[in-house]
């Protein structure tokens, strides 16, 4: 493998290590500078390989600050490598992957065309928010699942007579398929989000899960509203304890306390996003993608 160069981003260092330990591949690391009006400035460390890179970065907040980064390193690397893969394990943008309102611009049709015209000929990301999102790149991508990865961390907690729950319907899928991997049941709720305040609702009436820990499964948690109001439900519910199982764990603002608050026992993230939740490694399923 040291006919490849993984290109870290800031956003991913750790994983980028990680990840070139795994696969004996040359790490180049890059040295960030931020000037007074938020420019990126970007210096790379290392060899190039010239025949394949792998770009890995993030794009969590700051959003627009990590694609810059993203597509410069990409572009940097096309300069050289023959093959650039980019991976993107939490791709940011990925939920505005359709018209939901008349008039808004979806942006991933965007970032398709961008990471495209960097130079990139793959794009893979870990769990995107919906495969839609990848419909708008004209290069190949690849969507990976962290789900087993999470799994095997929540079976060794001792959980009693657990079950899986999907906030919404649209979690639907992934509720499942973490369930199968679990080898248990679960169910997914009614949730509606008002598209102009971003507010959300559990429309769900009653469920039976007294005296059941419960694993709240989501792609993602940004402002926590989702978790809140399902756990918030759930415990009128009357069920035991209600942990969160999440792949990319954003926690913006004061979200984690209102999770906390809310009643949920842990947040359980993996390292596409770097914090204090992120407990689950996915450098192994990051390697099984590339090679
Ligand atoms: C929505 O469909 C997603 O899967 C997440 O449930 C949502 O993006 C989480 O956002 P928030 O934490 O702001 O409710």
């Amino acid at each position: 493998m040291s006919n490849i160069s993984i290109i870290s981003g800031k956003s991913s260092e750790d994983l980028a290590i990680k990840l070139s330990s795994k696969i004996k591949a040359n790490l180049v690391k890059s040295e960030i500078r931020i000037f007074a009006d938020g420019e990126s400035k970007i210096t790379l460390n290392g060899k190039i390989s010239k025949k394949k890179s792998v770009v890995l970065q993030s794009i969590y907040p700051p959003v627009d600050t990590n694609l810059i980064q993203a597509l410069s390193l990409i572009s940097k690397a096309k300069e050289i490598s023959s093959e650039v893969i980019a991976v993107i394990p939490y791709m940011g943008y990925a939920r505005q992957d359709r018209e939901f309102l008349p008039g808004e611009i979806v942006t991933m049709k965007v970032l398709g065309k961008l990471f495209k015209g960097a130079g990139a000929s793959k794009v893979i990301a870990v769990d995107i928010h919906s495969l839609i999102g990848f419909k708008h790149f004209n290069i190949k991508t690849k969507n990976v699942t962290a789900i087993p990865d999470l799994v095997r961390y929540f079976k060794k907690l001792r959980l009693k007579n657990p079950l899986v729950v999907s906030p919404d319907q649209g979690g639907k899928e992934r509720a499942r398929e973490f369930a199968r991997e679990f080898g248990i049941e679960y169910i997914a709720l009614e949730k509606k989000r008002d598209r102009k305040t971003g507010k959300v609702q559990i429309q769900t009436k009653n469920v039976d899960v007294t005296e059941r820990d419960l694993v709240l499964v989501d792609d993602m948690i940004s402002t926590g509203g989702s978790i809140v109001k399902a756990t918030q439900f759930l415990k009128k519910q009357k069920c035991k304890r209600v942990y969160v199982a999440c792949t990319h764990a954003l926690l913006m603002n004061n979200a984690e306390n209102e999770i906390k608050k809310a009643g949920v026992t842990k947040i359980v993230s993996t390292n596409t996003i770097p914090g204090k939740t992120s407990v689950v490694d996915i450098s192994d399923t990051i390697a099984k993608s590339i090679v």
